[in-house]
């Protein structure tokens, strides 16, 4: 495989017919081709993927595979499903797809089956989950729990919170769940207000166990306990972590941690332990109804041909828009609001994943690589941010998510949603010409204003409702259409190393804010003047 995209036979080949096609519009493709929604749509894992709006002939999706084929995604898919160190700059396996495998299936690393680990760890997880639901795992002073707070950041918070508001109808409502990340001890504040501590248990969530936020607040938890119950705040605190030493250190005891592997990335760890606030929340059954819809999409990813499988045509779209069309951004509009914290959890799974600058081989990338994820809830987002989705000056390639039945209330309601959904695809990829504005009577000096360029491209993924199946095939889509992007570009999307220098840089400057730092500052000027400024602003006041 040639090691720089750029001279591949195939990205040459699309960059010619990038030239021969880019002056193509969608009203044209879709007007030419009745079959094509029915065409340029694949299902998998209950959720179908409509790409019919995107700006591709027959030909594109063609190079494309070749691409892939020449980057040899195939090969790599069944390379990451069998273990092999896929993640080469921290030389691990990124297993994440073991932790949904059935009971049945084996993985070996080392000599040890994961997938026999991985069991272990969730049937340990299930009953615990099991004992907290029943009000069988009392506190210090005898009573159940009623709250429970999950105390992480990043993967170790986005993935669990993001499910749990995706699934709240599903979720048990005799206990009541918080997510707590920021070092803000505003966060902390809000999520503890009101709760009785005898009745609240922390689930403390790092793989390192080193992160400054999740320390920070673990202790923090720890003393709002003990001001309460007394210093035996044991039975109020559980562990989720790689690094059992560091949690012992937090006074977790050991038969009170669930484990993690360091083949697992924090961003696609929510199969994991990591999602124990989630199996309390779901249940045990809820909980495995989640794995057995992220394993579904594994399997439809590692055994469906590159022609219908749906985060491979994904991944291969925004490679297309990122690299051939310059898009810049990306975005990903849940019409759901149970979705909300969606586009959140796919900004982390995207960006720490794709933001890479140098290829596996640690040379510098020629292409442009990730790009940049937002999104919002539809319909909200319609009315704050889609103004620049239709005329502004840049394409955005949009994902829209969409469910045909509604978790909770009336159907008609919820049929308005979807109608909203249908409504942007079809707007952005047609628009509205000028010839159009004047037959309707559109006085002149605003046509120019009001034309709708469209041939802007959306990708639809429906599914019959939002379940704790219908999440985890979509969230496992959403992994997958990274790892195909990664091979494209030839990164490694498993690392992060890019966060460690201002984590480095923080424990650093946090010592010189105290008020007895006597030492002189060694940092730029920039940075010397701002911490100084900060000290004499903050000392200043009452
Ligand atoms: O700083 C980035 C990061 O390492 C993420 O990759 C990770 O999800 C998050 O911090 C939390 O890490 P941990 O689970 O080790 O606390």
């Amino acid at each position: 495989m040639a090691e720089d995209l750029r001279e591949t036979a195939a990205w040459r080949r699309l960059h010619w017919h990038h030239a021969d096609i880019r002056h193509l519009h969608l009203r044209d493709l879709l007007a030419d081709d009745p079959t094509r929604g029915e065409r340029l749509t694949s299902e998998a894992a209950a959720l179908s993927f409509d790409y019919s709006k995107h700006l591709v002939t027959d030909e594109t999706l063609e190079l494309l595979r070749k691409l892939a084929a020449e980057r040899e995604l195939v090969e790599r898919i069944a390379a990451m499903f069998r273990g092999e160190r896929v993640n080469v700059s921290e030389d691990r396996p990124a297993l994440h797809v073991a932790l949904r495998m059935p009971r049945s299936r084996s993985v070996v690393v080392d000599g040890v089956d994961v997938v026999k680990e991985v069991h272990e760890e969730l049937d340990r997880m299930g009953a615990f989950a099991e004992q907290v639901r029943s009000g069988g795992w009392t506190g210090a002073t005898g009573r159940p729990i009623r709250t429970v707070v999950n105390l992480g950041i990043g993967g170790s918070d986005l993935g669990p919170a993001m499910a749990y508001e995706a699934l709240r109808p599903y979720t048990a409502h005799s206990l009541a769940f918080r997510f707590v990340a920021n070092v803000d001890p505003a966060d902390l504040a809000g999520a503890t207000e009101g709760l009785d501590p005898a009745e609240t248990l922390f689930v403390v969530v790092s793989k390192t166990m080193s992160t400054l936020e999740t320390k920070t607040n673990a202790r923090a938890a720890r003393e709002w306990l003990a001001a309460a119950v007394g210093d035996d705040v044991s039975a109020h605190l559980v562990g989720v972590t790689a690094n059992m030493d560091a949690a012992a250190e937090l006074g977790i005891p050991p038969g009170q941690v669930f484990r993690m592997w360091d083949w697992v990335g924090g961003r696609t760890s929510l199969c994991s332990a990591v999602g124990i606030s989630l199996a309390v929340a779901l249940g045990d059954e809820g909980f495995r109804e989640l794995l057995a819809g992220f394993h579904a999409m594994d399997e439809h990813f590692a055994s469906t041909p590159l022609g219908g499988n749906l985060p491979a045509i994904s991944g291969l779209l925004a490679v297309w828009y990122r690299g051939l069309f310059g898009a810049q951004t990306t975005a990903v509009v849940p019409y759901a609001h149970a979705l909300r914290v969606l586009p959140a959890y796919l900004q982390q799974l995207e960006m720490e994943s794709l933001g890479k600058g140098v290829t596996e081989a640690g040379e510098p990338v020629t292409v442009d690589t990730g790009a940049i994820v937002w999104g919002g809830e539809g319909t909200n987002a319609q009315h704050a941010v889609f103004q620049l989705l239709h005329q502004g000056a840049t394409l955005v390639p949009l994902d829209l998510v969409v469910f045909a039945r509604p978790t909770e209330g009336p159907r008609e309601r919820h049929d308005l949603l979807a109608a909203n959904a249908f409504a942007q695809a079809e707007a952005l990829a047609l628009g509205r010409t000028a010839e159009e504005l004047e037959d309707a009577g559109v006085p002149e000096q605003t046509i120019s204003h009001r034309v709708m360029p469209g041939n802007r491209p959306t990708s639809v993924l429906l599914a019959e409702r939002l379940t704790p199946a219908t999440l985890g095939a979509l969230i496992a889509f959403y992994e997958h259409r990274v790892f195909t992007q990664a091979t494209i570009w030839g990164i490694d999307p498993f690392d992060q190393w890019g966060v460690e220098l201002g984590k480095e840089l923080a424990a650093r400057i946090a010592p010189e804010l105290d008020p007895e730092w006597k030492h002189e500052l060694l940092h730029d000027p920039s940075t010397n003047a701002l911490i100084d400024r900060y000290r004499r602003v903050r000392d200043a006041g009452p």
